[in-house]
């Protein structure tokens, strides 16, 4: 079980409560009084760059948030989820993604056998069968080859997947790789109308496989392939099914042989290392997989190994908090400068806002201080024409992370300078702002007059002091999105032991289940309904008598 301490009542969060009232940092003055400011405040490794210099610390500030780890016990933490200790305690479960990745000899146990053999042998159930599927060896039922995947599933049957496939198209073997999520018709429709049943292969992703978008995207995907004149029996061919509940997948009429399984110690939004990674194999190869694995792995042994102050997951939790909890910043920007990222943002939003959007603490009690914030974000430079105007000039306080690779994987002209000069003029920029003198200055020597300046001159000032942390990668490789993926992971699990919350439930997906379960009878009968409160009869009503 975790430790269960109030944040707020240890020390450390008292001196910051008192350092955050007693200082008014400013970036350019930090910068200014601190030459060696950089090299105190990044870290480098083997494949990245991590410069968090840009943020509202000095070192006071820094040693007061890694006291707060420690108050926290965060290092026994760290140690109760990689040994696989029960601390999802509301499912009763171990937390131990990390033993998906584990490319050391030893052990992990869970209720006293190792899970490492098991693992393995759905990897290597994973890596034959891809390998079957990319050299054409598998074939559908009218003899031909697979060209065309779809993977259906929802939430963390799909945007892990969604985003790595989407991060690696660089690497893509010869299959291409659709994604079926959304309960809407329409998402079915528009992959499936340019398939052929005959190449197309069905993953049905879910680790319950009860969620009743995949279940009826899985059947009506069953359908459409039964249509086309194949029988019953060829579906063994064409649809294979990832999941924990082997029972269910059965009586779907998916063959035990075509079922890759996974475990309940695998979080849905940490499940894109297990079985669930299948349309990833299939899209870039088994080797680039494990490659993704092992980049976390080596994330992992940074987590576990290196002193709090050079431990990059810590840092960014820590300054996470920083201003989540003092300078109440409520959301957080994922400001990828790659394309490859798109979908980056997106991903992070189930795996932070799933874990850490919770009011309750680990004692039962609501807590009295703000946790998990709203975590958004689009690649770099389309944010920059769209909503950076509200990140430079608005009134909310916006930290940011940035994250780029130095080398490109496509060499197209001069795009790469341009993209990465970009990168580095926005942290600039977001740190250290325009003064009013400066912007004074310039509208003087543009030739204004001063009645003009006096007009303009308040619009034209960039306040500055926006914090940002910049990951300045060697380059996008499944090694190093391995690496990434897994920082954030670890950052999501330290706020969440600081908070002192369950980051790896989820009760909060609940009542919208049941009461949409409770409304389906509602839609398939005739006549107006009234057992809801007015505006949901309203808005039912209205939509039986327009469908
Ligand atoms: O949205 C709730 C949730 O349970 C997620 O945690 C999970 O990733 C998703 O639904 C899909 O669940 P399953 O893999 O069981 O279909």
């Amino acid at each position: 079980m975790l430790p269960k301490i109030n944040p707020t009542q240890t020390a450390a969060w008292k001196a910051l409560d008192q350092q955050f009232a007693n200082n008014d940092f400013s970036l350019r003055t930090l910068f200014q009084y601190n030459p060696n400011r950089f090299s105190e405040f990044s870290l480098k490794t083997d494949s990245y760059l991590f410069d968090y210099s840009k943020n509202l610390i000095d070192s006071k500030t820094l040693g007061l948030l890694l006291n707060l780890a420690e108050e926290t016990q965060l290092k026994e933490a760290i140690e109760k989820m990689f040994s696989g200790d029960k601390i999802n305690e509301t499912e009763g479960r171990a937390v131990l993604h990390t033993a998906l990745r584990d490319f050391s000899d030893k052990p992990v146990l869970v209720d006293g056998e190792n899970i490492k053999p098991g693992i393995q042998k759905v990897l290597e159930h994973m890596k034959a069968f891809s390998e079957s599927v990319i050299s054409g060896s598998h074939k559908g039922f009218t003899g031909k080859q697979i060209t065309d995947v779809v993977n259906i599933g929802i939430g963390g049957s799909d945007l892990g997947p969604v985003m790595v496939c989407s991060a690696l198209k660089h690497f893509k073997t010869r299959l291409d790789v659709h994604f079926v999520s959304n309960v809407d018709g329409n998402h079915l429709a528009e992959v499936v109308k340019n398939l052929n049943p005959e190449t197309t292969l069905f993953i049905i992703a879910s680790k319950t496989f009860t969620t009743q978008e995949t279940m009826t995207n899985a059947n009506s995907a069953k359908d459409w392939f039964l249509k086309s004149g194949a029988k019953n029996e060829d579906v063994a061919k064409h649809f294979v099914a990832l999941s924990t509940n082997i029972d269910l997948v059965e009586k779907f009429g998916i063959a035990e042989d075509n079922i890759f399984e996974f475990w309940d110690w695998v979080g849905g939004r940490y499940s894109l290392w297990s079985a669930i990674g299948l349309s990833i194999v299939l899209s870039v190869g088994y080797e680039n997989f494990e490659q993704l694995l092992r980049g976390a792995y080596e994330t992992d042994v940074h987590f576990q190994t290196k002193d709090f102050k050079e431990n990059v997951p810590v840092l960014m939790a820590l300054l996470g908090i920083w201003y989540r909890n003092f300078y109440a910043a409520g959301t957080y920007a994922i400001l990828p400068y790659s394309q490859y990222l798109d979908r980056f943002a997106a991903y992070l939003q189930q795996a932070d806002m799933e874990s850490n959007g919770k009011s309750v603490d680990r004692n039962g009690e609501f807590v009295e201080y703000e946790t998990g914030p709203i975590i958004w974000g689009e690649p770099g430079t389309n944010g920059q024409h769209a909503f950076y105007q509200l990140i430079h000039q608005g009134t909310e306080l916006i930290p940011a992370d940035f994250i780029a690779y130095a080398k490109s994987c496509n060499q197209v002209s001069d795009h790469q300078d341009k993209l990465l000069a970009n990168f580095f003029a926005q942290t600039e920029a977001l740190a250290f702002g325009k003064t009013k003198e400066e912007v004074f200055a310039e509208l003087m020597s543009s030739g204004k007059t001063e009645e003009e300046i006096e007009k303009l001159i308040n619009y034209k000032i960039f306040a500055g002091d926006t914090p940002t942390n910049s990951f300045l990668f060697k380059e996008l490789t499944p090694f190093s999105l391995g690496q990434l993926i897994a920082l954030y992971e670890h950052k999501i699990f330290v706020q969440g032991v600081i908070w002192n919350i369950f980051s790896f439930d989820q009760f909060g997906v609940e009542l919208g289940k049941v009461l949409a379960g409770a409304i389906l009878p509602e839609l398939e009968t005739a006549g107006d309904v009234e057992t809801h409160d007015s505006s949901t009869n309203g808005l039912i009503n209205y939509y039986k008598s327009n469908r």
